[in-house]
């Protein structure tokens, strides 16, 4: 089976947790880059009010194709209890062309039931198994336990 993870990450816990998951998978993975910059306080603060006004944003070209992938399996960290905005674009403009998904958030402690229900709306398929960690699993090295679990549960789901 070929599979794909992707991900967007402003400050790195992101990354880190789709680095685990494509290392433990052994599968290829693509960064999404966003053409607005994020850095900074003035970053910070349009990252906060473009996610929770659900804007789009320009990616930069993506590697991989997702039509070519069995499973795709998306992260994005939350900003403003909503998908990050570079992952909303993301989903927005392949939603045509996945197979089936898989979706994991980094947040530091809101509920990641309603992004994952609008990850789900967007990309147009239900996840075979979501993963939420906190920023703080993620900092402390706690999150490798879990991504296994997820791996696992990832697993059984495919070969049902
Ligand atoms: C603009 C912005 C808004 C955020 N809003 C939330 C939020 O509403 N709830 C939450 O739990 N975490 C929020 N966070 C924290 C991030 O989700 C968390 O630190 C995440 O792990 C960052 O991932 P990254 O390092 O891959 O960018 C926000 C972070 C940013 C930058």
């Amino acid at each position: 089976m070929k599979i794909l993870v992707v991900f967007y990450s402003r400050s790195g816990k992101t990354k880190k947790a789709a680095e685990a998951i494509s290392e433990i998978l052994k599968c290829d993975k693509e960064e999404i880059f966003d053409m607005k910059s994020r850095e900074g306080i003035v970053g910070f603060l349009s990252a906060g009010t473009d996610a929770n006004l659900r804007r789009l944003t320009a990616i930069k070209e993506i590697k991989y194709d997702p039509s070519l992938y069995d499973l795709v399996i998306i992260g994005t960290p939350i900003w403003s209890s909503n998908i990050s905005t570079p992952i909303r674009t993301y989903l927005f403009l392949f939603k045509e062309e996945f197979k089936k998904v898989a979706f994991f958030c980094t947040r530091l402690g809101s509920d990641s039931k309603k992004v994952f229900a609008d990850m789900k709306n967007l990309s147009q398929k239900a996840p075979l198994v979501v993963l939420e960690l906190t920023t703080r699993e993620v900092a402390r090295d706690q999150y490798i336990q879990k991504v296994k679990e997820f791996i696992e549960n990832l697993k059984e789901e495919i070969v049902k």
